[in-house]
This record gives structure tokens, sequence and C-alpha cells, in this order.
């Protein structure tokens, strides 16, 4: 993404590293929908696309997953191995322009940089991907880049890293009681098949005070035929 456009969310976090948006907790979601990310299986490779500091990816590695997310934030990826109580290393990562910290036991790996410089040259193959509040920020962004190409290129990152069988969940936060469908199906393509799970109401005291309605979920993943 453009630098102005990254910097506002680096600012943001070190202007409180609790930032509004950011829940306390496991998201209830990921709880529901966990063996269906995972295929029920024990050690799976799953994704956090800008990830911020979610416990969720904790909890999964705690399950026995492999764990990749890709966060702007330096202050983010911090808080959350301290508040994990997991060591960590950092490295440099020349591709994605920023640095890569991994927990000691190699579990967790997070990107440190800009996820539109994420690819499969970095890592790939993932059985799961859960999205939220990346794909959804993308509207909302500052920027006079046409958002419809913005949207188009994020999908494709996600594309070119899932494994012929993986779950990808995506959460939109919706904003009245109408489903949208955010023209998910056309930004996949064809060879792909685009689930809507439906609305749901806040889930979280944090989001009390947000004047939106609730949220929505979609699983996206390869048709059979390809
Ligand atoms: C709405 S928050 C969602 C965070 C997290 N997924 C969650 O559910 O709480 C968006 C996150 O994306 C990060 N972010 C924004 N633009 C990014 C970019 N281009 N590359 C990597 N991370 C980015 C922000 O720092 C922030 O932590």
């Amino acid at each position: 993404m453009m630098d102005e456009e990254n910097t506002k969310w680096t600012k943001e976090w070190e202007a409180s590293s609790s930032p509004g948006w950011a829940m306390k907790g496991i998201n209830p979601y990921i709880k529901k929908y966990k063996d269906d990310l995972t295929k029920g299986m024990d050690c799976v490779k799953l994704f956090f696309p800008m990830c911020g500091d979610v416990e969720d990816m904790f909890w999964l590695s705690e399950l026995g997953h492999d764990i990749v997310g890709v966060e702007i934030s330096a202050i983010a990826i911090q808080k959350f191995f301290n508040d994990s109580n997991l060591e960590y290393v950092v490295t440099p990562c020349g591709e994605i322009k920023g640095s890569l910290y991994t927990s000691k036991t190699g579990k967790i790996r997070i990107y440190c940089g800009d996820f539109f410089l994420f690819g499969a040259s970095i890592e790939c193959n993932f059985d799961g991907i859960w999205d939220r509040g990346a794909f959804n920020i993308l509207d909302n962004c500052d920027l006079k880049t046409d958002k419809r190409n913005l949207k188009k290129e994020y999908i494709n990152i996600l594309k070119s890293v899932m494994k012929q069988d993986c779950h990808v969940f995506i959460e939109l936060v919706v904003s009245d009681s109408t489903a949208k469908s955010d023209d998910m199906q056309s930004f996949f393509g064809e060879d792909y098949l685009v689930e809507d799970f439906g609305l749901v109401e806040k889930y979280a005291p944090e989001y009390d005070s947000f004047p939106f309605k609730g949220f929505q979920f979609f699983r996206i993943s390869k048709n059979n035929k390809i």
C-alpha cells in the first residue's frame, strides 16, 4: 500500500496499544469455524493477513498449528508476543522491506511490513486463511487510488498462497442489516466457490459504541475442477 496509508496505521498503534477495533480475547467465530478453517486436521499452516495483535493466533498455535501473519506495525507484533509470553527473534526480511518475528519454537512467524509486498516467494501453501479487518479496511483507506484495483491486488495475493484445498474466511463489517455480497465472487473469479455464511450481531462489548450493525462471513475455496 502507499506509504502514507501505512503510516496512518503505524501511528494508530503508536497512539494506543489497544486501538478501538482491537478485540480482547478470542473471536467467537474463529472458534465456531475452527474445524472448517483447519479442515479438522491437527497441524496445518494458517495465514493471518494484517493480523494486528490478535490472540486467535496464539490460541491456534497452542492447538498445534503453524501460524503466519503479516502486519505493518512492529508495536502490534511486539505486543502480540509479549501478551502471549512468547520469546521471539527478529531477522531482516528484504522481500517485504521489513523484518520477520519468529517465536522461539518457530510455530509463529509474523512478517512486519506492507502486505502488498507479501507473496508466494515468501510463504505459501496455506491450509487456511483468516481475514478479519484486512480486505475490509481497503474500502476505508484515504488513498485516491482505485479501491477496486487495490482489493483485486489483495485477493490475488491470497489466491497465490492458497493450497489447493485451502479454506479462506473473510469477515466484513456491515453497517446496516442488509447483507452485502461485496462482489466477492467477482474478486475471486469463477474458479472459486464463494459461500456467504450470513450476518451476525456484534460479538464483543468493544464494539458497542461503534455505529455499525454487525459482521458478515464468507468462506472461499477453490472449485474442485481446477
Ligand atoms: C482493522 S485492523 C485489524 C487487525 C486484526 N486483523 C484484528 O482482527 O484485530 C487492520 C490491521 O492491519 C494493519 N495494516 C494496515 N495496512 C497494512 C498493510 N498494508 N500491510 C500490513 N498490515 C497492515 C494495521 O496496522 C492493523 O493492525
